[in-house]
């Protein structure tokens, strides 16, 4: 995997605190797929030292090629603050597609989505190709939650054939009054789903997780860790599992999608 100078396309403010990134990149993206993640370059090789790791929201589209991909991100420190005052023209080196992807087997008549937060991007696009696809699921559930109608991103991207959203702030400034878990909940009593994708804050996933568990319901994770490199070289950031041939595997090379029921919450 090589590093690339992209160009950004645009950076516009999404929500409060979140941002929209549009990068024109040469290559490389064509087959990207909804989980896969890329390491950004912010600033020079020594300030932040590392680069930062953010999903891909998307693939910008020019006539038949890939022509460039998005990101939305939320500012939270010394990278992202610097990332939001890129400007149109700017250059960004970026490595990537990194990692895995969602599966979502065709035999799958019942999804449920579920995002929280700065969840959205791997969600919003794996609901976008699954559109795509040549016979899409004509059923799709997809939850979004935040702590209140500030972090509610992207809700307009899943208006979308076939999908019906759901809403909750704690708060209850926005949608339903509480956890995104709750309505997921009450949508499972109301009928069992196939397979539920999620992503968003480590609570929320474990959450998800204990829900499908106890249900018997397949369920996929993007999950986030502390990334150095993004490709398996500094082994910081291992998460335990119950696979039988490992204890440990790692966010970047062996996930960020793993299966629920395989992580050791
Ligand atoms: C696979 C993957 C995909 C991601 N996708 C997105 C995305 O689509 N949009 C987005 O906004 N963010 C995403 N993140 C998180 C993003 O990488 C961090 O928010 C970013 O690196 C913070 O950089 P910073 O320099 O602004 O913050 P720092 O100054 O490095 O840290 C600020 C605060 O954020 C915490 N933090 C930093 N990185 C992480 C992390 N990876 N997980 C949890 N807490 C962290 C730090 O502990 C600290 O409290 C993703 C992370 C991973 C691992
Ligand atoms: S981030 Fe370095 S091994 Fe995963």
């Amino acid at each position: 995997m090589i590093a690339q100078d992209t160009v950004v396309l645009w950076n516009r403010p999404e929500a409060q605190g979140y941002f929209r990134l549009g990068l024109a990149c040469s290559s490389g993206f064509d087959s990207a797929k909804p989980g896969q993640f890329v390491m950004v370059r912010i600033g020079s090789e020594v300030d932040p030292l590392l680069r930062r790791p953010f999903s891909l929201l998307g693939l910008i589209h020019e006539q038949d090629r890939v022509a460039g991909i998005e990101i939305l991100f939320k500012v939270v420190g010394k990278g992202t603050d610097r990332l939001s005052r890129c400007k149109v023209g700017d250059r960004l080196s970026v490595i990537g597609p990194l990692g895995n992807t969602f599966l979502v087997p065709e035999t799958c008549r019942r999804l449920i989505l579920v995002a929280g937060g700065v969840g959205v991007p791997p969600i919003r696009f794996l609901a976008h190709r699954l559109l795509a696809q040549e016979e899409p699921l004509r059923r799709c559930l997809v939850f979004v939650g935040g702590r209140s109608k500030e972090d509610l991103v992207c809700l307009t991207e899943f208006d979308l054939p076939g999908f019906l959203l759901d809403i909750s702030t704690d708060d209850g400034s926005r949608g339903n009054l509480g956890v995104v878990t709750r309505s997921l909940e009450k949508a499972l009593d109301a009928e069992p789903a196939d397979l539920i994708c999620a992503c968003g804050p480590q609570g929320m996933l474990k959450a998800v997780a204990q829900i499908a568990i106890q249900r018997n319901i397949a369920c996929q994770v993007s999950i986030e860790a502390m990334m150095a490199c993004g490709m398996g070289a500094c082994l910081g950031c291992a998460v335990a599992v119950r696979d039988d041939d490992a204890r440990y595997r790692h966010v970047c090379t062996d996930g960020p999608v793993f299966d629920a029921h395989r992580l050791k919450w």
